[in-house]
């Protein structure tokens, strides 16, 4: 199999050849990435010359107004889903929050919906709070000591009365992937519908959300090399079912209908230069173009591949290591390279301490405070989380594991 060109997508991205970021290795990329150049460019483009009303007769306009669309149109063809099933908001959290709104306008008192205690908050608080509206809340729980979900405790939870199953494709601390499809399958053999926050897995891969089978997918795109945004998508089905949580007179139009949040015009349209990355790592290593999907899929599986040689000299390392718990799994495989650690001192003074030796990571409970809780980890004291993606350098892993050598 072709193997990724470590060069050709370093240059891709501004911030390996910005002098006040030299010397420093990133390894917070599960807070959020590094933007490639293509969405840097269009961005600044778009202030620069579009930044007008879109969508009105002049050019300017109308260039915005395109710019936007062609986002849309085009990420969606790669996620594997029909346009109009892909939107935009401020933020995953602000999407599942007005999700959850709708929700409730759909749902009676006595349904049921699963939330898991492994999410981030992002997929969990907010259907939670349906309680108060008689909303029956079922919990599926992780296992104390791996922090993985058993779709074998999915099934007791499930029967008529749940319409809807929340959960994660990966979590932004055990790193573990979910198997989506079999999942959505239970759920949907049920009678339910899922709802699969895909934040902390988009950026290792786009995924085929129609192959998923997820009818809800949400995913951030400021962790997938773009601006800061949510993207959704509300497969047609639901969409169509869901009350209309935007202006009355919008109601018909499917960018709008869950996103009652003006969109910001430009960041919107910078989404676009997310597609031209994938479409530039394709072309380089694969030669020209092909369907969307297909690029997105071949990308996907090159950036997977190039994660898993990453991560297996740091799980080596750890391996050597009886006085630190990781959280996931001990093998590369089937997991991405968000490395969790509980070590003697609070996470966010080992983060403290590794930002001196010019690694920069993050400590704390990232969200998942439930998830902390049900592992017996004190939020607290939270986790040393070490995350990375396709473009980390070999030789800053070593970086990584050296300097985490010198302060734990
Ligand atoms: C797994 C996961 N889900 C949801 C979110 C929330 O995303 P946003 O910041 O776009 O609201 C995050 C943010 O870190 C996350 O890691």
């Amino acid at each position: 199999m072709t193997a990724l060109d470590l060069d050709f997508v370093r240059a891709q991205f501004p911030a390996f050849a910005e002098p006040s970021l030299a010397g420093q290795a990133f390894f917070e990329n599960a807070g959020g990435s590094y933007p490639c150049r293509q969405v840097v460019d269009r961005l600044t483009r778009f202030y620069r010359s579009r930044k007008v009303q879109p969508y009105a007769p002049y050019a300017a306009s109308r260039l915005g107004g395109a710019e936007m669309d062609e986002a849309r149109e085009r990420l969606a063809a790669m996620l594997g889903v029909g346009t109009d099933e892909l939107s935009f908001g401020p933020s995953t959290s602000a999407n599942s929050y007005v999700l959850a709104q709708a929700f409730r306008g759909m749902l009676s008192p006595g349904d049921a919906i699963v939330v898991t205690d492994q999410d981030h908050e992002a997929n969990s608080g907010v259907w939670r709070r349906l309680a108060a509206d008689g909303i029956e809340l079922r919990e599926w729980r992780v296992g104390a000591a791996s922090g993985a979900l058993d779709p074998a405790a999915l099934g007791p939870l499930l029967d008529g009365r749940v319409r809807l199953v929340c959960f994660p494709h990966c979590s932004n601390i055990v790193g573990q992937v979910n198997d989506v499809a079999s999942i959505s399958a239970m759920a949907h053999a049920a009678g339910a519908v899922t709802c699969v926050d895909g934040v902390s897995y988009a950026p290792h891969g786009l995924p085929d959300v129609g192959a998923l089978g997820a009818d809800l997918y949400l995913f951030s795109t400021y962790k997938t090399y773009g601006p800061h945004q949510g993207a959704m998508v509300v497969r047609r089905a639901l969409l169509d079912a869901l009350p209309n949580q935007g202006h009355w007179f919008n109601a018909s139009s499917t960018a709008k209908r869950l996103t009652p949040a003006g969109p910001d015009h430009a960041q919107v349209a910078a989404c676009a230069g997310i597609a031209d990355y994938v479409e530039a790592v394709h072309a380089h290593h694969f030669g020209g173009t092909a369907e969307p999907r297909t690029m997105a899929a071949r990308v996907h599986d090159l950036q997977r591949a190039q994660e898993t040689r990453l991560l297996a000299p740091l799980l080596d390392w750890l391996a050597a290591r009886n006085d630190l718990r990781l959280v996931g799994p001990r093998r590369p495989e089937g997991r991405v390279p968000t490395v969790s650690l509980v070590c003697a001192r609070p996470g966010e003074a080992v983060a403290a301490a590794l930002a001196g030796h010019g690694i920069m990571a993050g400590g704390g409970h990232f969200y998942a405070v439930r998830l902390l809780q049900a592992l017996g980890i004190d939020p607290e004291h939270g986790v040393l989380r070490l995350s990375f993606v396709h473009y980390t350098h070999p030789d800053e892993v070593a970086r990584a594991v050296a300097a985490l050598d010198a302060v734990l």
